[in-house]
């Protein structure tokens, strides 16, 4: 399990992290259109308090959230209560208790433990994964200014490069996409910025905001498991 501070110890502020996010909801429209789930099996690896689960279940058969931080399993669990078509299992993106080839989409969303490295994680999703069916990892885009210029602030040594260059080795397409994240007032986007960055960083952020509203772009990598066994 990868730490992941900001919804460890602040999940309510992340819930309205969570909410200001994407609010034009680019994001949704691009995998809608590119991976469509109607009627389909979708698991959320590394769903937090479950945050999009309901997103997913408005249209899928089956939703399944994962999720290894007991605390937020259990707030994803109590999402979800009424939803009879999502479940959420204690479990984590390198062993997922499901069945091989059971699931039509794998989504991971802002996780950390896809990078680098995630080599284990990939290979359970391929496992679990039909014919034809996508693994989607949608992330921050450092490369973007304003939001991605803070992040490498904080991060020195971090490097988007080495970063993109794994998936594309690991046979993901990448395609970038633009946000908004839109905040209710000023003081919701100080709580979020104080969650994200370093006190300095935050401050800075906060001063160069000027209205409720930010720009911040995503990578969205999908590799999908070949449909038919390539014979020769
Ligand atoms: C930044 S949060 C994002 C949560 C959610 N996807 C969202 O967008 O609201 C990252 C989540 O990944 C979980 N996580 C960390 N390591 C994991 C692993 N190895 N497998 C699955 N989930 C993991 C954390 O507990 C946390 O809930």
């Amino acid at each position: 399990m990868i730490p992941s501070p900001n919804i460890w110890h602040w999940p309510d502020v992340y819930e309205v992290e969570n909410r200001a996010q994407d609010v034009d909801g680019a994001i949704f429209r691009y995998l809608r259109a590119t991976f469509d789930w109607t009627g389909n099996t979708v698991v959320d690896v590394g769903c937090g308090s479950g945050f999009h689960l309901p997103v997913f279940a408005e249209s899928a058969q089956t939703v399944i959230g994962v999720e290894p931080h007991t605390p937020l399993l259990n707030l994803a669990r109590q999402r979800v209560a009424d939803m009879r078509n999502v479940r959420v299992m204690d479990a984590s993106a390198e062993r997922i208790p499901l069945g091989d080839a059971s699931v039509d989409l794998v989504h991971a969303r802002t996780a950390y433990f896809f990078g680098p490295g995630c080599g284990p994680g990939i290979a359970e999703a391929l496992r679990v994964l039909r014919p034809g069916g996508a693994l989607v990892v949608v992330d921050l885009d450092a490369t973007a200014h304003p939001y991605g210029t803070w992040m490498c602030s904080d991060l020195p040594q971090y490097r988007s490069g080495p970063v993109e260059t794994f998936f594309a080795a690991q046979g993901f397409d990448l395609v970038r996409v633009e946000t908004r994240w839109a905040f209710s007032d000023r003081e919701s986007l100080r709580g979020v910025l104080n969650i994200e960055f370093t006190k300095r960083t935050a401050a800075r952020a906060f001063a160069r905001t000027p209205g409720l509203s930010l720009d911040v772009r995503y990578r969205i990598h999908a590799r999908r498991k070949p449909a038919v066994l390539e014979t020769l």
